[in-house]
């Protein structure tokens, strides 16, 4: 019987499987923790005021198990984010497009306050974030469309492995330059924001181009066997997003979970009418709406967000079984129903050690 065995990264955090998971569920991130992988929790969707609570609860829960946290950082926002006067200056037609799709579906405007209702990726909204990724117990600090050198600098200076979603040798050389030590080579096929390259090819020229830093290979990898392919690409694990919306501890509202069992690898579309930046997501009729011959060309990133923030939030309150969708990889085709992240993990190793033990086989 073969084992999957730690990989030096995997050693370095703390973890028993080179099984890496993005989430921006606390639960996610626990039940990863307790069944020997390493979670990631995004806060990018996190009203500031609520964070501190948040990373104090999955602290106390995982009882000094290791985790990470992401930021999502574009360059090219506002220095401040003033959500009423964006508001104000989305372009007339865009306001009544969005007004027209909202009457066609019957979407209210949503009624609790949330991230996509209260705030715009600004520079004081990410050093705000920073300061309070930087004052947690993380142990990685992951960075996703864009990076701030302040904050890599200080987060090794806090002790804390630092990580890049990169898409292309491009994006690695940059960040490796400002000393990130770890790379997520993301691939086309990922679920959330990406750029062209698939998995497959953008992997190795990731791993040539990182000189001997770890990489993690993510994108479209949903089962053990693709753990292993990340592994004999030279990556040190695989890190993976779609696949644990299908567990409990997501909380996936109900209709989105079947739009993800429902949904085919190619039900995943590449589109900016989520954030203003190409963003994979499952296909709903809302987002099919954006590529009607009338549809405006999406807005870019904040304006895209002020404009349908609210929309956004209301198909998730409600759960609304017309339009609601969520960014989702190609790896969606191994969403078969809901589970649990034990479930998820168990099978992932299991079918990583078959996979090596088929491997076997091969080697003279
Ligand atoms: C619902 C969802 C939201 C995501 N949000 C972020 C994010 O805020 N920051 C980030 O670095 N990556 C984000 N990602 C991308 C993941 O980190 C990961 O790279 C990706 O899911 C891997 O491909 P897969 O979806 O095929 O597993 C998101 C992915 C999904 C599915």
């Amino acid at each position: 019987m073969a084992h999957l065995r730690p990989t030096p990264l995997c050693e370095r955090l703390g973890v028993r499987y080179p099984i890496f998971g993005f989430s921006h569920s606390p639960d996610v991130i626990v039940e990863l923790a307790r069944a020997g992988g390493f979670g990631v929790l995004g806060l990018a969707r996190e009203m500031p005021d609520d964070v501190p609570q948040i990373l104090a609860d999955v602290e106390a829960r995982l009882q000094g198990r290791p985790y990470g946290v992401d930021l999502m950082l574009p360059q090219n926002v506002p220095q401040q984010g003033d959500l009423a006067a964006l508001r104000a200056s989305l372009p007339a037609g865009h306001v009544e497009f969005v007004q027209t799709l909202r009457n066609r579906f019957d979407l209210p405007p949503s009624v609790k306050p949330s991230f996509f209702t209260t705030q715009v990726r600004s520079e004081a909204l990410f050093e705000r974030q920073a300061e309070l990724v930087l004052a947690s117990r993380a142990t990685m600090v992951a960075t996703a469309i864009g990076i701030r050198p302040e904050l890599i600098t200080r987060a090794k200076a806090a002790g804390k492995v630092t990580a890049s979603l990169v898409g292309s040798v491009r994006h690695a050389r940059k960040a490796m330059a400002l000393g990130v030590e770890v790379l997520v080579a993301q691939g086309y096929d990922a679920g959330g924001h990406t750029g062209p390259v698939g998995t497959m090819s953008l992997l190795p020229q990731i791993v040539e181009a990182a000189e001997g830093l770890p990489v993690l290979g993510a994108g479209g990898v949903a089962t053990g066997g693709q753990v292993v392919a990340c592994l004999a690409m030279g990556a040190q694990g695989g890190w993976l997003g779609t696949l644990w919306m299908a567990a409990k501890e997501s909380h996936t509202p109900p209709n989105l979970l079947r739009r993800l069992v429902d949904g085919r690898s190619e039900d995943t579309v590449i589109t900016r009418a989520h954030s203003g930046k190409p963003c994979r997501v499952i296909r709903s009729p809302w987002i099919d709406a954006w590529s009607d011959e009338q549809a405006p060309e999406p807005l870019g990133m904040p304006a895209q967000q002020a404009l349908t923030g609210d929309a956004f939030a209301s198909m998730f309150e409600r759960d609304d079984a017309a339009t609601i969708y969520e960014a989702a990889g190609q790896s969606v085709f191994r969403i078969r129903g809901e589970t649990s992240i034990h479930d998820q993990m168990q099978r992932l190793v299991a079918e990583a050690e078959a996979a090596l033990a088929g491997l076997a086989g091969f080697a003279a």
